[in-house]
């Protein structure tokens, strides 16, 4: 690795490029300029496979009392009440402000229909939801949003994008010990592409890196998701909560050769019932055993239950059956399902479609206000890797974007407001390089894969949909150990993409179970066979994870 270290000096820095960070990035390059780092190509991110959409109230048979009863419904006592109304509300302008960006939503004379209501959207129906309320763009609405957005930046002359940077630390004053008054200054960023590691110097300092699915062995994330922004922060010192509720999609296609794809919950939306075999062959619907919402259940008893169908008759997968539609509509519903179906022979229209759950979206993460702060001056989290109190212990399908878009333009107009403030008194010293050991020893870079593998695998098996305290205590043990490995060869070793990942994932996986070892009680998506019974003597109390040894760059 080069030594050297390139200063690159902005007035406002963002981590992250999916919805939050790129809305965000917008707003704030009406006020200075904006480095964006993206660990890959920028439109790589989880907003990108987002394929329900955002909910949100826009149709009048709708009310926002209903959406904010829907969310708390879904989220138990944890959900924060002033927060889902103020996101709720600020659903309809948010939205609007991403129609202006040139966002394209799916209206129903899209679908086909004529008359005075047809240039109104075509709202979808998901899991937990009473009413029709989520904007899609078919079922791509994430690549239509993160497309638009892209495009909005790369003609913005304030903003300046970096691709395959990956950031490897924060840089608060704390960590320099220059101040008792703790504030941002930016990040250390490792260049990918050229090998070295540069140092982003800013007056605000945004983490929007979306959520950490690559923590389990069976995702619906992409590659990119390992929970950077969360560990950042943590090693920052800023308080991390409720990670044990980690969100499994009930439906993700089942089979060999696909990796990672998602059958939207509006298929269910849409009439899909959840179906298995039985011995005979005949085909059984089983969520009416389950919720009253049937299928359509929240997502937490919709995952537990089609885990509890496979583990007792020893099945590999379940089925969604939306062969009461016709292949014209579902081809126009749902082109991208429709076409990755056939692609592996399956015929929405005619055949059974294999599904079974896997790691989704974290509903925990850094702990931060409506604003997307942190705490810590100039430093904000926003859209899955923080916890603003919207979700509670279960994600309402859908929510998310909207929470990114509300609080990315919030977040935005705090710190904009703040700058002017703290601006001079930023700079106290020098920052000083990056340093690390440089060894290099290709024998041991099977360490790394090996490790990736092994957090993977135990915390699919032992810190699952259905957990136990025995098998939390062992994940512990074996993520201590594996973390004491790493900051051994995170010191010792040349810093790679796959060790800053590494690192991050190994620090999100022990934050997880930590904090689900905490939770003496079932709520939610966290669910511990051990109490099978919420504690109502808890009711309303968030787990908060805080770093308990200073980190020490
Ligand atoms: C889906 O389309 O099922 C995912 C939507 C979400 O996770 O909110």
């Amino acid at each position: 690795m080069k030594k050297e270290t390139d200063i690159l000096s902005f007035d406002y820095l963002v981590i992250g490029s999916g919805l939050a960070g790129l809305s965000a990035a917008l707003k704030l390059a009406e006020s200075g300029t904006v480095a964006v780092v993206s660990k890959r190509e920028v439109q790589e991110s989880n907003t990108k496979y987002a394929q329900g959409g955002i909910a949100c109230v826009i149709d009048n048979k709708d009310t926002f009392e209903e959406h904010i009863s829907d969310t708390i419904n879904a989220g138990g006592t944890l959900c924060d009440k002033t927060i889902v109304r103020k996101i709720v509300e600020n659903g309809p302008d948010a939205i609007y402000k991403l129609i202006q960006y040139g966002a394209k939503f799916t209206t129903r004379g899209d679908m086909g229909e004529v008359g005075p209501h047809k240039d109104d959207f075509d709202l979808g129906r998901e899991g937990g939801h009473t009413k029709r309320r989520v904007l899609h763009a078919g079922d791509i609405t994430g690549e239509e949003i993160e497309h638009t957005l892209v495009e909005s930046c790369k003609t913005e002359k304030n903003i300046k994008i970096f691709e395959y940077h990956i950031a490897v630390d924060l840089i608060t004053s704390e960590h320099l010990g220059w101040d008792s008054k703790n504030y941002a200054l930016g990040a250390y960023v490792l260049d990918i592409k050229n090998n070295k590691i540069k140092t982003y110097i800013s007056s605000a300092t945004i983490v929007a890196t979306g959520g950490a699915g690559k923590v389990y062995l069976y995702s619906s994330n992409p590659d990119v998701s390992c929970g950077g922004g969360i560990a950042m922060c943590y090693r920052a010192n800023v308080p991390i909560a409720n990670m044990e509720f980690y969100q499994f999609h009930p439906t993700i296609l089942f089979h060999p050769e696909v990796k990672s794809f998602l059958i939207s919950e509006a298929v269910r939306g849409e009439g899909a019932v959840l179906k298995r075999r039985d011995k005979n062959d005949r085909l059984i619907s089983f969520m009416d055993n389950y919720h009253e919402l049937a299928s359509l259940a929240p997502r937490d008893v919709v995952a537990r239950a089609i885990d509890n169908e496979m583990k007792k008759n020893g099945d590999d997968c379940v089925f969604l059956d939306i062969r009461n539609k016709d292949e014209e509509f579902l081809k126009k519903r749902f082109p991208n399902i429709f076409a990755k179906c056939l692609e592996y022979g399956i015929n929405m229209a005619k055949d059974l479609i294999p599904v079974v759950p896997a790691a989704h979206y974290s509903c925990g993460g850094v702990k931060t206000d409506i604003n997307g702060f942190t705490g810590i001056n100039g430093l904000y989290a926003l859209g899955e890797c923080a916890s603003t109190g919207l979700h509670g212990a279960n994600r309402l399908a859908s929510n998310s974007l909207l929470e990114a878009l509300v609080t990315a333009n919030s977040a935005a107009i705090d710190i904009i407001e703040k700058s002017k403030n703290i601006k001079e008194n930023k700079l106290s010293g020098k920052i000083p390089e990056w340093s690390c050991g440089d060894a290099t020893n290709s024998d041991e870079l099977v360490v790394i894969a090996h490790n990736w593998d092994e957090i993977r695998h135990f915390m699919w098996d032992y810190v699952g949909i259905v957990r136990t305290t025995k098998r939390l205590e062992r994940a512990k043990t074996r993520i201590k150990n594996i973390r004491k490995e790493i900051e051994k060869y995170y010191w010792d070793f040349l810093i790679t993409p796959d060790l800053i990942e590494l690192r991050n994932i190994a620090s999100v996986a022990e934050i997880i179970i930590d904090s689900a070892i905490s939770r003496k009680e079932s709520r939610g998506l966290h669910f511990n066979s051990d109490y099978p019974k919420t504690d109502t003597k808890l009711n309303q109390i968030d787990t908060v994870i805080v770093l308990n040894t200073k980190y020490n760059h």
